[in-house]
């Protein structure tokens, strides 16, 4: 529990919003959570989650007594000291963040006596706390206070991460704010980084773009030990073990998604460019990303020859594991691509739902039913159900028993033991590689 007990509230009740929120009143705080969608708040007060968070219905359940839901801006105001911007801020077409919601945020308190802090948590451009100020300003609220608190949870294990961060970031133009707003976190065991709020912004963006960088730097490795005979699995874990480079996303795949890296990458590049300055690594980050997803069709072709006609089973459809998020998941790049090639598209997610995100494709409630008839599964996702692939029922419902790793999930010598022909990334070792041939084992007739 907090030594003293605040009363806070989250504007904006998506993942971060509804995270903080429960996290906070598991702290000991009151919160009222405000969104503009009505169903969104409706399903909140019956108990219900819109979002898949491990953990968090029952946080918010355990919780519920100190936590309100409203549509009104004026129960935020009237009754909290802290407002904490939990919006949306995606990327427009231009790649720059689309700041739209959290000016909608500001625009709608209304006149107050209150010297309360709004606090953003939402991930911004560096620069975006002096607009607020003037904003505020503009507005007679110059009185409030203003903090910029990133967050640095990965969906999928967000409560942990709130829980047990590496570090809470605190940026002010008040020092007195960002004690109050730290404060907040008062039984989190965590160092607090307090600075200014330009830098606090940049924090942010600067650790989405590093972590973003090494995915596609360790991409970039595979493809070249697919063309020198190293595995990247090997050499990942050889990197790692230095201290200076550490063991963390050097996993090698078919590229990030996910709400984040792609727009805050983007967004990080552009602030550069608006600012007079020419991010060329990004640029180069961003291009490796976006190959790296189209780089499975010619894994495909490798093995089957043209596309048309074939019929491919994407596995997992999320952009990772213990989400249903789809926001810039490898799956829609992909599965758009093997569509336009005249590829028959079967699919199947655990959590993604059937929502229209791959028109054309054929949803399906279970792996079996996915990869029958197919003459290729590709692994996208790795969920865990997915470990035990390589089995004789699969292999016996598959036209062709061809499986493309995407995520480096399987055990190779099991899946070929397994009588299946294995592709993978970035270890060409344990990839059959006969071009135009399925499998290493006659595929079962048809
Ligand atoms: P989200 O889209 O899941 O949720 C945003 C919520 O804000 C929605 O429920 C929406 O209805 C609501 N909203 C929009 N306009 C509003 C308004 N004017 N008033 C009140 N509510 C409003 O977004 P998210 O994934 O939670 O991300 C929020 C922010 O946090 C983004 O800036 C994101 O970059 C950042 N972030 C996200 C994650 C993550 O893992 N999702 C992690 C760290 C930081
Ligand atoms: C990421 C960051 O990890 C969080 O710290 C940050 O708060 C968040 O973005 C954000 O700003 O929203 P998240 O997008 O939930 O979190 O997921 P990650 O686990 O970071 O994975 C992102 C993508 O990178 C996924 O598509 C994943 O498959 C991919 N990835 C990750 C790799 O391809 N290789 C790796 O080694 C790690």
């Amino acid at each position: 529990m907090s030594q003293s007990n605040e009363t806070i509230g989250i504007i904006g009740a998506g993942w971060v919003g509804l995270v903080t929120a429960a996290c906070f009143a598991e702290l000991g705080h009151r919160v009222i959570v405000l969104d503009v969608v009505p169903e969104r708040i409706e399903q909140l007060k019956a108990g219900n989650v819109p979002i898949y968070e491990p953990g968090l219905t029952e946080l918010l359940e355990r919780n519920k007594e100190r936590m309100s839901y409203t549509l009104e801006i004026k129960d935020v105001t009237d009754e909290a000291d802290f407002y904490f911007i939990c919006v949306g801020t995606p990327p427009t077409y231009s790649g720059d963040a689309d700041l739209s919601a959290v000016w909608a945020v500001i625009d709608s308190l209304p006149p107050l006596e209150r010297r309360a802090v709004v606090v953003m948590k939402s991930t911004v451009p560096a620069g975006t706390g002096e607009k607020v100020r003037a904003a505020l300003q503009a507005r007679g609220l110059d009185h409030l206070g203003y903090a910029s608190n990133p967050e640095f949870l990965a969906e999928g294990r967000a409560i942990e991460d709130f829980v047990h961060p590496d570090r809470i970031v605190v940026g002010s133009f008040e020092p007195s704010d960002s004690e109050r707003v730290g404060a907040l976190y008062a039984g989190i065991d965590a160092p607090i980084v307090y600075c200014d709020v330009a830098s606090a912004e940049m924090i942010k963006l600067a650790s989405n773009a590093f972590l973003a960088t090494r995915i596609s730097f360790i991409n970039e490795i595979a493809n070249v030990c697919e063309l020198t005979g190293a595995d990247v699995e090997q050499v990942a874990k050889g990197m790692g073990l230095d201290r200076r480079v550490g063991p963390h996303f050097l996993h090698a795949g078919i590229g990030y998604g996910g709400s984040c890296f792609p727009k805050d990458v983007t967004a990080l590049k552009q602030l550069a460019g608006n600012s007079g300055y020419h991010f060329q690594l990004l640029s180069s980050v961003i291009e490796v990303n976006e190959l790296q997803k189209r780089r499975v069709i010619g894994k495909l072709e490798k093995h089957l020859g043209s596309l048309a006609g074939k019929t491919v089973a994407i596995l997992g459809l999320t952009f990772k594991p213990d989400t249903n998020d789809m926001r810039e998941a490898a799956s829609i790049v992909l599965g758009s691509r093997l569509l336009a090639e005249g590829a028959e598209v079967r699919a199947w997610d655990p959590l993604a739902g059937r929502d229209s995100y791959l028109r054309g494709a054929n949803i399906c409630d279970s792996v079996l039913d996915a990869v029958t008839g197919a003459d290729a599964a590709i692994i996208v996702t790795e969920w865990k159900e997915l470990r035990e692939l390589a089995s004789e029922q699969v292999r016996g419902a598959m036209r062709h028993p061809l499986i493309i790793d995407g995520r480096n999930l399987l055990d190779p010598d099991q899946v070929r033991a397994a009588g299946f022909a294995y592709d993978c990334i970035g270890r060409p070792g344990h990839c059959n590689h006969t071009p135009g041939k399925a499998t290493s084992s006659e595929p079962p007739a048809e």
